[in-house]
Formats: structure tokens, sequence, C-alpha cells
């Protein structure tokens, strides 16, 4: 077993808006190593949602490879790319995607149903995660009932239960405000990094910087990557 878990070679990605092509990732390289918090950093539309999405095998690449342990993603019919996403990764979204006619046990217990699991398992599974992210007495409650702190914190519980060894986060504290994003970023890393699972995080807030192992910014289609020195570990507040 290799210490990297992500590996992307000559990444490339072109839009084409009305007549003009825009490569939004030209030539990318990356090496994301197993258990590492991962920031990708960049202004809006720099391409950090594309490169997540790649990763997952929600959108494709026009050039280049993307692997995942042993798994080549770039060449993935969609039907292993489904199976893929289900068993393998876990992701967290700006504006939380909870579904909005199930209940939080149920949006958290779907995936694991989906995947075969029996109801009173699924259940009790949902529920420990429930506990873990502090709203262990809502899984009976629509997530339009809940604060947009607390949608997170379903959306987190609903990404983590396949217990997936890789998570993505696209702007994940986007949608709130910054004392409720710092509880939900010390919560997230907590249940990942804290956990040996690998956390890549899109976001175009420089703020999250200092907790993150290493960062990659994007710009024009290219990505550098640097270290964090004097990294810091969020506090819940
Ligand atoms: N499906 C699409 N069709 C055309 N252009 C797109 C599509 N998705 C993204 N783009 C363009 O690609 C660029 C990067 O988008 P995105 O990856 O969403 O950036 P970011 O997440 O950094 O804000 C933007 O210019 C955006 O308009
Ligand atoms: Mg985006």
């Amino acid at each position: 077993m290799t210490d990297t878990l992500i590996r992307v070679r000559g990444l490339s990605k072109t839009y084409v808006e009305g007549e003009s092509p825009r490569r939004v990732l030209d030539q990318v390289d990356l090496d994301i190593r197993r258990g590492e918090f991962f920031v990708l950093l960049g202004r809006s539309g720099s391409g950090k949602s594309t490169l997540l999405n790649l990763m997952s095998g929600v959108d494709r690449a026009d050039g280049g490879a993307i692997w995942v342990e042993e798994t080549q993603v770039t060449g993935l019919d969609e039907r292993r790319l489904t199976l893929f996403r289900r068993d393998h990764v876990g992701i967290v979204f700006q504006f939380f995607n909870l579904i909005p006619t199930l209940t939080v046990m149920e949006n958290i217990t779907l995936p694991l149903e989906l995947g075969g699991r029996a109801r009173k398992a699924a259940e009790a599974q949902a529920q420990a995660l429930l506990e873990r992210v502090g709203l262990g007495d809502r899984g009976n409650t629509f997530p339009d009932k809940l604060s947009g702190g607390e949608q997170q914190r379903v959306a987190i519980a609903r990404a983590l239960v396949r217990e997936p060894q890789l998570v993505l986060a696209d702007e994940p504290t986007g949608n709130l405000d910054e004392e409720t994003g710092r509880n939900v970023l010390a919560l997230l890393l907590e249940l990942t990094r804290g956990a040996g699972k690998t956390l890549v995080m899109a976001t175009h807030s420089a703020e999250i910087v200092p907790f993150a192992d290493r960062v990659g910014q994007l710009h024009d289609g290219k990505l550098t990557v640097r270290s964090i020195d004097e990294k810091r570990v969020p506090t819940m507040a």
C-alpha cells in the first residue's frame, strides 16, 4: 500500500462557451496523500469544482488521468463510476443537497439502503453518526426545519455513512456564517482527517488555509502546490 491516495496526471478540461474554448484545467499533475487535508484554493471560476467533479467522476476529462488507489477513475464506464462513488467517495456540497421529502434519518440511511443494507442496521449506523455530529435527537425532523449549520452536519453524516476513504467537499462553509462555518470545518476535520481519511476541500476563502496540510492554488488552468508549515487545528466555538 502506497502513501498516495489520489494520483492526477496531465489532467485537462476545456469548456466551450459560445465560440471560444476556455481551458479550465491545463495539464494538471497532483498527488494527494492518504490521510491528508488538501485545500483547493482559487477565485470563483478558477476550476475548483471542475477538479473535484473529475475526481469523483461526475464530470469527464478531455485529457490525462486520475487514479484513486488502484482505480483509474478516468477509465470507468458510467455503471462502474456510480459504484466507485458509492463505495469510495463521500461528497459534501455548499448547498447541502439534502432530499427535502426525506427525514434526516432517511437522508443518511439512503446511501446504505441503496447499497443493500437492511433498514434496521442502516438506522443504527445512521443514529451513531447523528450523535457524533451533535444531532442525535433530530432524526425524525425534515431538513427544512434545520438551520444551515445543522443541515450541513446532516450532509456530513450522509457523506461518511459508508465510511469512504476519500471525502470531497466543495465550499462546505460557503453558505454559513463565520462561526457556524468554523464549527462545521472543525467537525468535518475531526471525522475525516482525525479518522485517517483524506479530505479534499475547495474554497475561495484563504481563512481555511492555516488548517490544511497542503494547498493547491488554481490559476489560469495551472495548479501550484505548497505545504503549510505551521498548521493549526480548528476548535469548535
Ligand atoms: N458545464 C459547464 N459548461 C460550460 N462552462 C462551464 C461548465 N462548468 C464550469 N464551467 C466554466 O468553467 C470555469 C470553472 O468553473 P468551476 O470549476 O465551477 O470554478 P470554481 O468552482 O473554481 O468557481 C468557469 O468559467 C465556468 O463558467
Ligand atoms: Mg465551485
